[in-house]
């Protein structure tokens, strides 16, 4: 099979650099189906048969770093995470051919990130209206996984990958391993065309093209340092690739995350804006220990039961939106805040998306009711467009077999919350704190309870671009070039806190998101895995974008940042 395959593409190769001859050799020559006046397309061609002859080398690169067991949430592993690094400086410096990568972190105790610059065609052009410049962003840590306890079928270690009928699997293979080496494949593919002599000097691109690179981390425990590294490197990961004037004079353009996903293997999506997140604990405190619940039982005060009512007084019983004053503050109903953008939206998910009943019977529930369903029938719009407080975790009593007569001496309660454009974080859990403290205040200090409350570090802004933004339509035409079917504005639910924090460092650069995982990878869970096609398209996507960048001035230069 896979020998059949390696000749297919040399076949391949050959009718394609033959084609190339011919187009490149004078009007005479030039076939019906060459699209005049994009040369892009031609060099993205013939980058694509570099890649195809090279694929199983960068294949086992992505099942390589897949087995440095970069988990961000477990302690002494500082080695994994050095063998990581290593291992990713390497490629960009010696594949990728990108100068100056580096290795850093925040303090001693954060991990590392690397940075590298990578640049392409003439660097001395001067003139800065012909410099393209890109930052991309990835993670290389992933979360924790036992193959063993948490029920994985293909292998017993998730951080021995594995190929099976045309996927790898491991943990990280899909998030965000995948991405990074996918980025690194193209890279490494666009700078062995520009030094092949086999390849004409036309498709390696006029202008000069510079690739910002960082991979961190700290992704999966909620980017951290992200903030102040960024702060710390500055011109590093915003100003141009060729070093001193020129770093100012050609700040990158745009910013893209190789860290989100796709549709499915075959529907493209332009991910136009996440929710942000919020977590927030309580603990109810009792007598200074379980006590006898008979010998104490009507005295003394019950934790549990305090727990409970505070739970209940979160919500209104008749259509289970929030009641904690200002939690909804800036939030307006989606028709209003997005016009006729809702609409694209709502239709785009209908298209995707099964019908809610099929969703329900797949999640196993009878319905979808949860959240403010009285309020917001549709789906989408609980999904998306509102906010929400869930209950993710509460402790306390006994939870074993049979029954344990004692009362509990404390109760925990963990809230997370989904928070969209309008409202601000630090607004909302001040506003949580304030009716929590005002229930305790008035229904549970008179019975003998103690509240204590916190933050958890779980915290991302929302994040949007909207459809119509310049680099949304440039992404799109990218996707719609490689994905045959049409490309689909959707939003998530869920949150990466790198995309709010660097939309507000690189401002005014636009920050988009350009990933291929699906939910079929089952990212975080058993058997994450990754379709080795897919991992191939999103090589192509990023050299279609690459290629782009390199042939056609894309976006209009920002103004220059004053900071810099
Ligand atoms: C970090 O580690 C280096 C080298 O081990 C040490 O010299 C430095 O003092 C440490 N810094 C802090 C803040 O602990
Ligand atoms: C939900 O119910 C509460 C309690 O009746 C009411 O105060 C609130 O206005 C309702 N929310 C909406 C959006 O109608």
């Amino acid at each position: 099979m896979q020998r059949a395959g390696v000749s297919l593409v040399l076949l391949l190769a050959v009718i394609l650099s033959f084609i190339g001859c011919l187009a490149s050799h004078g009007r005479a020559w030039s076939l019906p189906f060459r699209r005049r006046g994009e040369p892009w397309r031609e060099a993205l061609a013939a980058a694509k048969v570099q890649y195809a002859a090279q694929r199983e080398t960068h294949w086992e690169r992505w099942a390589a770093l897949v087995r440095q067991r970069t988990v961000s949430s477990e302690i002494d592993n500082e080695e994994e995470f050095q063998r990581a690094t290593d291992l990713l400086r390497r490629w960009l410096a010696e594949e990728a051919g990108c100068v100056d990568v580096q290795v850093v972190r925040r303090d001693n105790h954060s991990r590392p990130a690397v940075l590298a610059s990578c640049g392409f065609g003439d660097a001395s052009a001067t003139d800065t209206s012909s410099v393209s410049s890109i930052l991309f962003y990835g993670h290389y840590d992933v979360q924790p996984a036992s193959a063993v306890a948490d029920g994985w079928t293909v292998t017993d270690d998730a951080f021995a990958p594995v190929t099976r009928d045309g996927k790898l699997y491991g943990r990280g293979v899909s998030d965000d391993k995948g991405g990074v080496m996918a980025l690194l494949a193209a890279l490494h593919t666009m700078r062995a065309v520009e030094q092949s002599d086999l390849v004409d000097p036309h498709h390696r691109g006029s202008r000069r093209l510079c690739v910002k690179v960082l991979f961190e981390g700290e992704e999966e425990i909620g980017s951290p340092s992200l903030t102040a590294l960024i702060a710390q490197h500055p011109s590093y990961l915003f100003g141009g690739c060729d070093r001193a004037a020129d770093a100012i004079a050609t700040p990158v353009q745009a910013v893209i995350s190789v860290d989100g996903g796709q549709f499915d293997e075959r529907t493209a999506q332009l991910v136009c804006g996440m929710r942000g997140a919020a977590a927030w604990e309580v603990v109810l405190h009792g007598a200074a220990r379980d006590v006898h619940s008979g010998a104490w039982g009507g005295a003394v005060p019950n934790p549990a039961q305090a727990l409970a009512m505070l739970v209940a007084a979160l919500y209104h019983a008749e259509n289970h939106s929030v009641a904690v004053p200002g939690f909804y503050d800036g939030v307006l109903p989606p028709a209003e805040r997005y016009g006729g953008d809702h609409e694209r939206f709502l239709r785009a998910a209908s298209r995707a998306m099964p019908p809610e009943r099929q969703l329900a019977t797949h999640l196993g529930v009878s319905a979808l009711g949860g959240g403010e369903r009285s309020l917001y029938p549709h789906l989408v719009d609980r999904l998306w467009f509102r906010p929400t407080l869930e209950v993710v975790g509460m402790g306390s009593g006994y939870y074993g077999p049979g029954i344990k007569t004692a009362i509990p001496a404390r109760a925990t309660l963990k809230l997370s919350m989904r928070l969209v454009p309008g409202q601000r974080r630090a607004a909302v859990l001040a506003a949580v704190r304030r009716y929590v403290e005002r229930f305790c205040a008035m229904h549970l200090q008179a019975m003998g309870i103690r509240c204590e409350q916190y933050a958890l570090p779980f915290a991302a802004d929302p994040y949007e671009l909207p459809i119509d933004h310049p680099l949304n339509r440039l992404l799109e035409q990218v996707l719609r070039g490689e994905y045959s079917r049409r490309v689909l504005p959707m939003r998530s639910g869920a949150s990466i806190p790198a995309l709010s924090m660097l939309q507000e460092a690189a401002a005014p650069a636009p920050v988009g998101t350009l990933a291929f995982s699906t939910e079929a990878d089952n990212l975080h869970g058993p058997d994450e895995s990754m379709t080795l096609s897919r991992f191939d398209k999103a090589v192509a996507t990023y050299l279609h974008l690459l290629y782009r960048m390199r042939f056609e001035a894309v976006f209009p230069p920002p103004p220059p940042r004053d900071e810099l």
